[in-house]
């Protein structure tokens, strides 16, 4: 007998791959919208979207025909020339953002590594004040001001000067703020930390902490930016403009690319930084299409009323188990009294993907074109789980 695909892949894998990631058992080979299909055949509603990347569901035929016809023409040219697809890019993510300066990445940590450097460069300061259960990635900048101690330690030492603060008190970052600060990093809402929404004052707070002391606000968008909570930008509840943006994840819809955006007076000078990669014409073109559908299928609206719907839904759970529900758009948690972890397996099982943020977390961070029907799907599978599990 053959050996399924499923197994081979696995074996394959646990001899030739780096073992950092501890995966679930199922291999994907092909999707469709708000469905993903494994290997033996079998479709899951995708509630995981890979991590909130596939903002515009998987493979959307806009994003498909965009990466076929750029591919067909030119891939890659490096930076030492223009292309007029970058361009176009940094003017539309200037007008989508309010921000002036686009500078593009591959990935969340490169943007945030970019944004570290900014500032240092243009204040001439070197500390940073961020948050804890912050997540900012894991290159040695974005490390640096990332929260997990088990994830940080081994690879000390990293960046000097960066103090971790109550997430959610303006207060905290005022005492930790010294004359050496440059920045204060923050997650408009935490999304590796759990789906934390801090107080409705807080990112204002925070902006008008930054501009009396003259430091600058970074806000990683990463995981929050291009819809995922309601808003184009989840800073938008807010109100608010920080003077660096870091975007990556949703942007490209699925293709590797990232953003730093800031504002006019905060500007690298040639040679400061720089990718080899960056900003490629695959990258633009995809980025370009994935906004295009944002814009033209009013997903950041979709994702309001959805995420509403959503959570009305895990509302309605046996609320001895519920201990929070809470998010913005589609990126909702649902905190729970009982173990997540076999919940997560119990809807793999039954035709669901979910992604659990800590032992009693799910985070729900589907695709923005996810049907109400698919979201009613999904959670009364959460339901039979937990009248499973519970019993
Ligand atoms: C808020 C935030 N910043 C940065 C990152 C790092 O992004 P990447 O994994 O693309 O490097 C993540 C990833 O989860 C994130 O959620």
């Amino acid at each position: 007998m053959p050996v399924p695909e499923k197994e081979k892949v696995v074996v394959q894998e646990s001899q030739y791959y780096m073992p950092v990631f501890t995966r679930q058992p199922l291999v994907i080979e092909r999707g469709r919208s708000a469905i993903v299909t494994d290997t033996d055949g079998n479709d899951y509603i995708d509630c995981v979207a890979g991590i909130a990347v596939n903002s515009i569901g998987h493979c959307h035929p806009r994003l498909v025909s965009a990466i076929k016809a750029q591919a067909e023409k030119l891939i890659h040219t490096s930076n030492l020339y223009y292309t007029e697809l970058q361009a176009r890019l940094a003017e539309r993510m200037a007008k989508l953002t309010g921000m002036e300066r686009l500078y593009l990445t591959n990935s969340g940590a490169e943007s945030n590594e970019a944004a570290m450097k900014l500032v240092r460069k243009v204040t001439g300061k070197k500390g940073f004040v961020s948050t804890k259960n912050a997540f900012h990635g894991r290159t040695m900048g974005s490390l640096s001001v990332t929260w997990k101690e088990a994830i940080r330690k081994p690879f000390e030492p990293l960046i000097d000067g960066v103090t971790f603060v109550d997430y959610g008190d303006v207060n905290a970052i005022a005492g930790a703020v010294t004359a050496d600060t440059a920045a204060v990093i923050v997650e408009p809402i935490q999304g590796e930390g759990g789906v934390i929404v801090p107080p409705d004052e807080y990112l204002a707070g925070v902006r008008e902490l930054c501009t009396e002391r003259g430091i600058l606000m970074i806000a990683d968008e990463v995981q929050t930016g291009f819809g995922r909570t309601g808003k184009w930008f989840a800073c938008e509840h807010a109100g608010v403009v920080p003077d660096v943006m870091t975007l990556a994840k949703g942007m490209g819809g699925g293709f590797p690319v990232g953003a730093m955006m800031s504002r006019e007076l905060y500007k690298f000078a040639p040679g400061d930084h720089g990718g080899t990669q960056s900003g490629n014409p695959l990258a633009c073109a995809a980025a370009l299409a994935t906004i295009d559908v944002i814009e033209s299928e009013s997903l950041v609206e979709q994702s309001r009323y959805k995420g509403e719907l959503l959570k009305k839904l895990l509302g309605e759970l046996e609320p001895t188990y519920t201990i929070d529900i809470r998010g913005k758009g589609l990126m909702v948690a649902y905190e729970s009294s009982l173990p997540v972890p076999p919940i997560v397996d119990y809807a793999r099982a039954n035709g669901v993907l979910l992604n659990n943020t800590s032992e009693n977390v799910l985070r729900f961070v589907p695709p923005l074109v996810i049907t109400k029907e698919q979201i009613t799907t999904a959670i009364a599978v959460v339901e039979r789980a937990i009248n499973v599990y519970s019993r």
